[in-house]
């Protein structure tokens, strides 16, 4: 069995930064709810004209640079993001086509904020099966095209954010590795976080009355959402920890997907972690769904914050309900 190393981390979130206060005049809200409520106070949206295949392809070849692998030494990518360009293919064959990657396998995943953490898993596997040996992970989403930014949807609308991160993943015969994951679902929740239309069922996909009830636009039941997310944190971060027999205090870093700073604080709470355990960069960008985890993993090894050797978990909730954590030696 080999081990694999994450090797290399990028990112990239679109120019455009839209603050609390901007939003406050899109809608009845304000600077002082959202931080309270969430922890953000601005967010990154694209301009019209920008794609979320840029995104992807600038966090991808930052995350390249930094690994000092050349394109061709790719053998597989893997996309997470449930905001693809288009409606089929999904963003990973634009990536492919992008970074003119060889005519690997291209595998989009959509666990929506867990995606990241399945895609680590699914790197993992394929390598220590000896299927690949250099896979380029890339999570990214652009949801701000997305929101109802109207009052009606201002719960859901200051939540999110736009941005990719990248991480490429290699066999290594050194002590680097993805030690174990995590990886769960609930469907019986799928109506509790998520975004009903365009669908398959009706012809046409989308019609004029679908609009009308603002089915097109993401929803969520937000109390429940919040409830499940701080007990599945918590169950994933300790189902890693005892598959891999390690203690929380051996723990450098948890990253949590970012999605709202009073989740990310009763998890850390509720497993006494002291504050320079846990990351959080949710006040510059809001909840980027799938991109979130490694454009926080991206600035936390920026950030000096990991070094060689240290034991971190990646740990995520989303819709689906889908849940999951990687338990990696850095
Ligand atoms: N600005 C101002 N007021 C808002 C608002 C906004 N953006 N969004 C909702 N409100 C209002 C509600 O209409 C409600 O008003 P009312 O009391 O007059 O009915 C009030 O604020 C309280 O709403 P409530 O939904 O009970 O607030 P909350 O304390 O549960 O916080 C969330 C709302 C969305 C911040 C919280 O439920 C949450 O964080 N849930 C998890 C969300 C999440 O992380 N989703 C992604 C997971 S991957």
């Amino acid at each position: 069995m080999r081990n694999v190393a994450i090797i290399g981390t990028g990112f990239h979130v679109p120019e455009r930064v839209v603050t609390n206060d901007d939003l406050a005049k899109m809608m009845d809200t304000s600077d002082d709810w959202i931080r309270e409520r969430s922890g953000i106070r601005e967010r990154h949206w694209i301009a019209p004209g920008q794609t979320g295949r840029e995104l992807a392809a600038a966090a991808a070849r930052m995350a390249l640079d930094d690994a000092g692998v050349e394109p061709d030494n790719i053998d597989m990518v893997i996309c997470a993001t449930v905001s693809s360009d288009c409606a089929f293919p999904g963003n990973g064959v634009l990536l492919q086509q992008d970074l003119g990657l060889g005519l690997i396998a291209a595998l989009d995943v959509r666990t929506q904020c867990t995606g990241f953490v399945y895609s680590v898993a699914t790197a993992s596997a394929f390598i220590k099966s000896g299927q690949a040996d250099t896979v380029l992970v890339v999570g990214t989403e652009v949801q701000s095209t997305a929101l109802d930014l109207s009052d009606e949807g201002r719960d859901m609308a200051v939540l999110f954010g736009d941005g990719a991160g990248a991480v490429v993943i290699q066999a290594t015969d050194g002590e680097s590795d993805v030690l174990n994951s995590a990886l769960h679902s609930q469907g019986e929740y799928c109506d509790a976080l998520w975004c009903e239309m365009p669908s398959c069922n009706i012809t046409g996909r989308i019609d004029a009355e679908v609009m009308a009830q603002k089915r097109h636009h993401p929803h969520m039941n937000g109390r429940l959402v919040f409830k499940h997310a701080v007990r599945r944190f918590s169950e994933a971060i300790n189902e890693v920890l005892t598959a891999g027999g390690v203690a929380k205090e051996d723990l450098t870093l948890v990253i949590p997907h970012q999605a709202n700073l009073r989740i990310t604080e009763a998890v850390a709470k509720r497993f006494e972690l002291a504050p320079e355990q846990v990351f959080s960069n949710i006040h510059k960008y809001g909840n980027t769904t799938a991109a979130s985890i490694p454009i926080a993993l991206a600035e936390a090894v920026r950030e000096g914050r990991l070094k060689r050797g240290d034991l971190m978990v990646l740990v995520a909730f989303g819709s689906g309900f889908t849940w999951g954590a990687n338990l990696i030696r850095w």
